[in-house]
């Protein structure tokens, strides 16, 4: 083993593991890498319900890939129903909280019968199969009811998170061309209604295609309503033909499921999008592996269904598992900073998945805030979206695992629909810092610039080297983007833009993105997305972004932006910007710095050098090649001034 302090899973934890010891592990991941087809297509077989059986487990165009091709099934069947002809139907397949404190426990037969009754609502008003439709929701029991109502249908969703602005969503509406909205007056935040019906109309003032909007009332605050648009979920509910029951619609493996949009290397978002059988075969199996679950589990991912991880971790891993899915509205200062483990205490949770943002943020309050609270019911804990700090970790194992909860740190991302690296938790010993190793049927490697294997130690580019079941097809609308953005640097070879090494023992130690995509609070910005939004101001000739280390959120947004004649006020620009950036993209985007400049670095045919920014923010200084820059002395300038 390499140097780093080394966890191994205590005997208790393996005795009742479901894979257990590192032969527990290899022999998984061996047979999976010498008969992939035979070892997905027999877990298919187990694990899935099919109304017809598939024909052949993968075919591989690269770069585009087909997993079992001729079968036919449904998701929302294998989440739901099957469940209901065992003693599951009774288990509370979602627990939910209110910011408010209101609760839901929701069993899997009344799961059903909401999610069947939201799909017949949908077919009232016309839809189906193929159909796309946009939920802008709150996280409330309805945003996995009206998804997995389409799913039911085949109906082909997106998921838009709450926080995104009206701008963000009208382009995701037009883009992904739906014809309904799915959303709330608005949802509970820091005891404060956050409204989210007016941001859908104004996004619908440009998105003719949309014939209808669903709003489920939340909150009870005043918003107005379209006539002949827009209808209450309630009403549309109450209508004497919706029944409890809508059959579940068998569609091809590889029906379109959703598209989730996130943010590339340019101002436009991708529609990434994910297929349903092996989608649904690799997030239900990781599920199983990396959180070792087991029947009696209260499973808690805090991440918000807006992102990728929720909707594979607190949506259809969990319930195609028949697990128990905490899901938590609001903030979790609200009442006070020790909100989520009064969630783990009251409600038993046994595993808890969140992000090392989260984690660091929680540090900040201090020990005395846990230590109220009886956190035994834990197990296992969980990081993803970002690389957790050792001293992160640390905290974490101690204070909330109590030196006895393994932490799976897992890696993955939206486009690979399922986590990739992570410790099984009963046969990986851990280190703080890394994922550990890859999941069987996943071949992972770090190489150089020219695709050799970089070798121990080595820092090169986090590479994913033959199809797994919940990849991305493509680009929603854009296969040519899809293919140059992933596959291009290295024929066949996924390419992540993640900068990885491996130790001597083969565990991946991921250092973070090599592209100009920003991770801020485990949330994907790109660069672009936040200078397009900055040059729109009639302010602005120029903007050039880029992350700076933050302390809590891993990176910040910092903006170096040049002004138009005329424009002078730099400290009622500055407020005035970073405004403006939430109000073209979501809060969350929100600007830590603007710097204001009277020029940006550029190489002589008219490039912002970013990297010497990014070594600005980070160092305060420059170093490496600089030759190729026009103008030396706007390095200096910048170098020498500090926030304003
Ligand atoms: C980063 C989130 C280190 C990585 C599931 C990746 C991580 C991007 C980890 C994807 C981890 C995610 N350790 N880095 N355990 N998990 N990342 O698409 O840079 O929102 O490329 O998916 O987050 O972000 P995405």
């Amino acid at each position: 083993m390499s140097q780093s302090a080394v966890y191994a899973p205590s005997p208790e934890f393996v005795q009742n593991a479901l894979v257990k010891g590192m032969e527990g592990y290899r022999a998984l991941y061996d047979r999976a890498a010498e008969q992939p087809e035979q070892f997905w297509g027999e877990l298919a077989e187990k694990e899935l319900v099919w109304d017809e059986k598939w024909s052949q487990v993968c075919e591989w165009n690269p770069p585009f890939a087909k997993w079992f091709t001729g079968g036919k099934l449904n998701a929302a069947y294998n989440c739901l129903d099957r469940h209901l002809a065992t003693p599951r139907k009774n288990k509370i397949a979602i627990l939910w909280e209110g910011e408010p404190g209101d609760q839901r426990l929701i069993s899997y037969q009344e799961l059903h019968r909401l999610v069947c009754r939201f799909a017949n609502v949908l077919k009232s008003r016309g839809l189906t199969t193929g159909d796309r439709a946009i939920i802008y929701m709150p996280m409330i029991p309805e945003l996995p009811v009206a998804m997995l109502a389409c799913a039911r249908l085949g109906i082909i969703h997106s998921v838009v998170f709450g926080g995104f602005s009206a701008e963000a969503l009208k382009a995701r509406i037009r883009d992904l061309g739906a014809s309904v909205v799915v959303t709330a007056d608005g949802g509970w935040r820091r005891a404060k209604e956050v409204k989210l019906k007016p941001a859908v109309d104004e996004a619908l003032t440009e998105c003719p295609g949309v014939k209808n909007v669903i709003v489920y009332r939340r909150t009870g605050g005043e918003i107005t309503m379209q006539d002949g648009r827009d209808h209450w979920w309630h009403d549309l509910d109450a209508d004497e033909g919706i029944s409890d029951f809508c059959p579940a619609v068998p569609v091809d493996s590889e029906h379109p499921l959703y598209v989730l949009y996130t943010s590339g290397t340019t101002g436009q978002p991708k529609g990434i999008l994910h297929t349903t059988a092996g989608y649904l075969l690799q997030t239900m199996m990781t599920m199983k592996w990396v959180f070792d679950l087991k029947e009696e589990d209260t499973y808690w991912c805090s991440a918000d269904i807006g992102w990728v991880t929720g909707h594979s971790y607190v949506v259809y891993g969990p319930l195609a598992a028949g697990a128990t899915s905490v899901m938590y509205e609001g903030a979790p200062d609200t009442p006070a900073v020790d909100r989520w483990w009064r969630l783990i205490e009251k409600h038993r949770v046994s595993i808890f998945y969140t992000s090392p943002t989260a984690i660091r943020s929680l540090i900040r309050q201090g020990e005395q805030w846990p230590d109220k609270h009886d956190l035994s019911s834990l197990r296992l804990l969980g990081s993803v979206g970002e690389p957790i700090n050792p001293a992160a970790w640390e905290w974490y194992y101690r204070v909330i695992g109590k030196n006895r909860c393994p932490i799976v740190d897992t890696w993955w991302q939206t486009e690979t629909g399922a986590i990739m690296i992570s410790a099984m938790p009963g046969a990986i010993p851990l280190k703080p810092g890394s994922g550990t190793l890859p999941l069987p049927g996943i071949s992972m490697d770090v190489v150089d610039m020219d695709g050799n294997p970089a070798g121990t130690d080595k820092e090169g580019f986090l590479v994913i080297r033959k199809p797994w079941p919940a990849m991305i097809r493509t680009i929603w609308g854009d296969p040519d983007r899809y293919q140059q953005q992933y596959w291009s640097r290295m024929p066949g070879v996924y390419f992540s833009g993640d900068a990885a090494r491996r130790d001597s023992d083969g565990y991946f130690w991921v250092l973070g993105r090599v592209d100009d995509v920003m991770n801020v609070s485990g949330h994907r910005l790109s660069t672009m997305e936040v200078e397009s939004a900055l040059v729109h101001h009639p302010a602005v000739a120029e903007a050039a972004v880029v992350a700076k280390p933050h302390e809590i959120t891993g990176q910040a947004v910092c903006c170096f932006v040049t002004l138009k004649q005329g424009y002078t006020d730099h400290q009622a620009l500055g407020a005035e910007l970073r405004k403006w950036v939430a109000h073209e993209i979501g809060a969350f985007a929100r600007p830590e710095e603007i710097r204001f400049t009277d020029a940006l670095p550029k190489t002589r045919s008219g490039k912002i050098m970013r990297r010497l920014l990014r070594e600005i923010v980070t160092t305060h200084t420059v170093t490496g090649d600089v030759t190729t820059l026009e103008d030396l002395s706007v390095v200096a300038r910048l170098s020498a001034q500090r926030e304003e």
